[in-house]
């Protein structure tokens, strides 16, 4: 069976697990966190530029997969090519659904909910500039919302309060109540769908990369969708306090990988 590592700052990447699995597909999946350095949406991009190849490397050296899905919104629109040159397997960035987006709004002003790293960052400018000329798009960055999710996967549910705040940070600007479509572009973020859609304002819909991702890593495998299920493997973290939350998820076994700071 051929091995995917799926790779992300925390329990986020467990959102595109999710997805791998409901297209189906017959694959191992080995799962690598760098808990050590969460939440990386509020680091410097010199140092998460310079940190994440050497995670990654480390990982795939014990993990040995074909390929390897940066299941990070945050890590992929900053060092995709520093990844790729790294690495000799195939690699899957998750950005921005922007362009699907984009393309079903009604009222051509969408939501970009995602980490401050992410909201400012020029691939998400580019983008936006590629793929949602002439739409409104309207940002807002939470650094909170990753904690949230990760505090729900250990079991504490997020008070309303703090999910109404990442909500009112999009809703409540210019134009805000036109918003028909939320891009959720932080893998954490579709963690708390069911959170987020009872507090957004009726109507609104949630879109994410989970299923584009899935069919890309399904295409570079060459493997058929709705065929097989996905058996998860072997789960790391950087730090003791990551292999917690791992150790929830149902993975056959959970290790530290130790990475220098
Ligand atoms: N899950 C990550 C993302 O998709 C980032 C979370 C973090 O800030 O560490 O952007």
């Amino acid at each position: 069976m051929q091995r995917a590592m799926l790779f992300d700052s925390g329990v986020g990447g467990l959102s595109i697990l999710s997805a791998l699995e409901n297209a189906g597909l017959a694959l191992a999946v080995d799962y690598v966190a760098d808990t050590a350095w969460l939440p990386y949406g509020e680091k410097p991009d010199d140092l998460l530029k310079a940190r994440i190849p050497r995670v990654i490397v480390a990982a795939a050296k014990k993990l040995q997969p074909n390929v390897i899905v940066i299941a990070c919104n945050t890590a992929s629109t900053l060092a995709l090519e520093e990844i790729r040159e790294s690495v000799g397997v195939p690699v899957v960035g998750v950005v921005p659904a922007i362009k699907p987006a984009a393309a079903a709004s009604r009222t051509q002003v969408i939501g970009l909910l995602a980490t401050p790293a992410t909201v400012r960052r020029a691939y998400t400018d580019a983008l936006i500039e590629a793929h949602a000329a002439g739409v409104t798009v309207i940002r807002a960055g939470s650094a909170d919302l990753v904690l949230a999710a990760e505090e729900a996967l250990a079991g504490h549910a997020p008070a309303r309060s703090r999910i109404m705040a990442a909500l009112d940070a999009l809703f409540k600007q210019p134009r805000g109540d036109e918003i028909d479509i939320v891009v959720l572009a932080c893998t954490h973020f579709p963690l708390l769908t069911k959170e987020l859609a009872e507090a957004a304002p009726a109507g609104v819909q949630f879109m994410d990369s989970g299923e584009a991702v899935a069919r890309r890593t399904a295409q570079l495998l060459a493997l058929p969708t709705g065929q097989g299920r996905v058996q998860r493997q072997t789960a790391m973290a950087t730090s003791e306090h990551g292999l917690l939350a791992l150790r929830a998820a149902g993975f056959a076994s959970v290790a530290l990988l130790p990475v220098d700071a």
